[in-house]
């Protein structure tokens, strides 16, 4: 059986992650600990309510983690296949290597790393009441000089794909989700790198294929940096992010069972606080991730974070907009601040490293 809904899913969860080392040394991106689960739990819980249950994951970079993790996908109420490329093949080089494995007429492929509220069944319904050979989600941003556009004419047809410019003609911007026709995914080239967004799209648009654009203004998020990151997590436990998946109630702060929080220590802005974890009394910490077995000390600053396993965090010492790779260790009253990126079992001694001159 495909699905309730007809349709295969596809998720790309290949990449490598670069934009987020060095937690993407140990873990990739898609299943970094994030409101207390696996980045893909929540996306994989927004299939599953979306009526479909069959879902293909296209792996490559550390492609064992995810199967160790999912296996069958019975939990999730998922029928979950694993295609491994030996040589990362780009995105749409992915999407054509896991077609051997599609049953239906239509897939819906989705970027591993996007937090989404489109609606899943208008999309596909969309795609069918079309009849086109691509249907893509595109979502209104706020700022799209940020990315590159595509527009579409009055009938929603997709028009041009443009390259990022300071003045873009539209504010649709590719959100990173499709449906596909089967034979329109089997006629990207097998086998060899191919990138779905530079080179198969504009290539159909070429040759007159019938490109959707399934238009959408509610949330969207790319969490590929550790920005983003951190504000997705802080999302999707304050309930602005859509999941089926989030571990507790939504709130300030989401306390992973065995964690331990200081009495006079704050937790807020939608943090997470990891199994295990230990925040000192008098402690700050705002809009943050601590992995599990995070220990942050007495009195510590930690805003917009994103603490590896194990990491320690000294007395008094401020974070803020930083990484933590696992088993970094920063010493008391440290200061560390935007943009900071501490590599997995890297001490800094107390007091080696501050912005500001106060002690
Ligand atoms: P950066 O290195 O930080 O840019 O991250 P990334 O490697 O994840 O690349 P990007 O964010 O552009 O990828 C978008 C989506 O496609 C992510 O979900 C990736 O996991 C996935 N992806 C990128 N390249 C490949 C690939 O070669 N194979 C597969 N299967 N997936 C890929």
């Amino acid at each position: 059986m495909t699905s309730e809904l007809g349709v295969d899913a596809v998720v790309l969860v290949g990449g490598k992650g670069t934009r987020l080392r060095p937690l993407t040394l140990s873990a990739p991106k898609p299943m970094l600990p994030t409101a207390g689960v696996p980045f893909l739990t929540h996306l994989l819980s927004r299939i599953r309510a979306a009526g479909i249950t069959h879902v293909v994951l296209g792996t490559s970079y550390r492609a064992e983690v995810f199967e160790d993790y999912f296996g069958d996908g019975a939990s999730l109420g998922l029928e979950l296949e694993y295609v491994v490329e030996d040589e990362p093949l780009d995105t749409g080089g992915a999407i054509r290597n896991v077609a051997g494995h599609l049953r239906g007429e239509h897939a819906v492929i989705f970027n591993g790393d996007i937090l989404s509220g489109a609606d899943l069944r208008a999309l596909v319904q969309t795609h069918r009441d079309t009849a086109a050979d691509v249907t893509l989600h595109l979502q209104r941003v706020a700022d799209p000089s940020r990315f590159g556009s595509v527009p579409t004419d009055p009938d929603g047809r997709v028009t041009a794909f443009l390259e990022k410019t300071p003045n873009p003609p539209t504010d649709q911007i590719n959100a990173g989700c499709y449906v596909f026709r089967r034979p329109v995914l089997e006629s990207i080239p097998a086998g060899r790198r191919v990138s779905v967004e530079r080179e198969t799209f504009p290539g159909l648009l070429e040759r007159g294929a019938h490109l959707h654009g399934f238009v959408d203004a509610s949330y969207w998020l790319d969490v590929g940096t550790p920005g983003a990151f951190v504000r997705g997590s802080a999302d999707l436990v304050r309930g602005l992010a859509p999941t089926s998946a989030l571990p507790g109630p939504t709130g300030e702060a989401l306390v992973l069972d065995g964690a331990e929080v200081g009495a006079d220590a704050t937790v807020t802005g939608g943090s997470t606080i990891g199994t295990g974890a230990q925040v000192g009394s008098g402690a700050r910490i705002a809009g943050s991730v601590l992995f599990d077995r995070v220990t942050v000390a007495e009195n510590a600053v930690v805003e917009n974070s994103v603490l590896g396993v194990g990491a320690q965090v000294g007395k008094g010492a401020v974070l803020r907009g930083v990484v933590l790779g696992d088993g970094a260790v920063v010493g008391a009253g440290c200061e560390l601040l935007d943009g900071a990126r501490v590599w997995p079992d890297v001490t800094l001694p107390d007091g080696s490293i501050r912005f500001s001159s106060d002690t």
